[in-house]
């Protein structure tokens, strides 16, 4: 097993350093936007992208260098790259699901990639047309080109919980998608609760099962709000010492291939919670709510 998950920083019940720092991955303009049938244009795109980094929001997911065929919405992600204005201290991160999509990212000069797979099988296919297996394969020179020039490369397990095509998904098929990940070189598993109907029940189980080999600070939640639980599922995670959280402003969102399932679990609501909680993260609270009005404009009507 790779170093990469040999247990450090926080190990539940070690006694190890814990931080009330927690740190969102802010998906609004990819996760959010790609599900919107209507095409918006770049410069609002990338209007959004600047108002979340003056909101105060560090990581930014801002496109995905996808197949337009597969999702159309996601066509401009170079455009939107470059138009951007680029705040210091922030990291413009992209989407990636082959070689290709990673040539395209690097001409834009993308700060960070991820790389995006299924623990079910059905999913993967669905969304990415090959096997988990195949999808590895095709990350293998994403992560070497990834290396040469020093990016970082996040990793997304998506239907931690279930998948829409073949029902629920125990937590060793995660573990094992998430330890491969992290062998292959990603630095963090996005633990994708794709439907958006995890109760805080089915996380506890899946987190017991990760924690036994993956330490808390290489996974982040990935909640969809489908069922009104993300933010319970978020305190889920908070109680086993996960400390990074991916949410979308205004909960924009949804995927393509995941039929039914809703937006990821709003900003601005994760931010409200964690500060009622005692935890701190850094954000500017007013400036969000400007992102989160306008990323309300570009909502779907209805
Ligand atoms: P494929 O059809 O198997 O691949 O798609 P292909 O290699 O045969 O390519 C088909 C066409 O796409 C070809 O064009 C390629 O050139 C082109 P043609 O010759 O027909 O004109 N192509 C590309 N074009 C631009 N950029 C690329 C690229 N690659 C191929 N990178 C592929 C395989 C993976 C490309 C496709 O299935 C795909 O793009 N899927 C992406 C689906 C997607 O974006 N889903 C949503 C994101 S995942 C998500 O939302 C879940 C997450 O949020 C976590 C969670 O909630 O669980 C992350
Ligand atoms: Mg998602």
């Amino acid at each position: 097993m790779s170093a990469l998950i040999a247990p450090n920083i926080y190990w539940p019940g070690s006694g190890g350093a814990m931080t009330d720092e927690v740190i969102l991955y802010e998906v609004g303009p990819r996760d959010g936007l790609q599900n919107q049938t209507r095409v918006i244009d770049v410069e609002k795109k990338i209007e959004l992208v600047n108002l979340l980094s003056a909101g105060g929001l560090t990581k930014i997911e801002v496109a995905s260098f996808v197949s337009p065929k597969w999702v159309p919405q996601m066509a401009d992600a170079g455009p939107v790259l470059d138009g951007i204005t680029r705040a210091s201290g922030v990291t413009y991160a992209a989407l990636v699901p082959n070689e290709r999509g990673m040539r395209a990212a690097l001409q834009h000069g993308v700060d960070e990639i991820a790389v995006f797979t299924a623990a079910s099988e059905a999913f993967c296919l669905n969304n990415t047309n090959c096997s988990i297996a195949e999808s590895l394969d095709r990350f293998a020179p994403v992560i070497e080109m990834a290396k040469h020039r020093d990016i970082a490369v996040r990793g997304y397990v998506s239907t931690v919980v279930d998948c829409p095509y073949s029902g629920p998904v125990a937590p060793r098929q995660v573990l094992a998608v998430a330890r491969q990940l992290l062998d292959i070189g990603c630095y963090q598993i996005s633990l994708g609760d794709t439907l958006g109907n995890a109760t805080p029940e089915q996380v506890e189980a899946l987190l017991t099962c990760l924690l036994e080999e993956v330490p808390a600070d290489h996974l982040a939640g990935h909640f969809h709000d489908t069922s009104g639980r993300a933010l319970d599922n978020i305190s889920a995670c908070l109680a086993h010492g996960l400390r990074v959280f991916d949410a979308s402003i205004g909960g924009l969102g949804g995927c393509p291939y995941a039929p039914g399932a809703s937006g990821n679990v709003a900003t601005e609501s994760v931010v409200d919670h964690l500060l009622k909680l005692g935890y701190s993260c850094s954000v500017d609270r007013e400036k969000l709510q400007l992102a989160s009005l306008f990323a309300g404009q570009l909502k779907e009507p209805g």
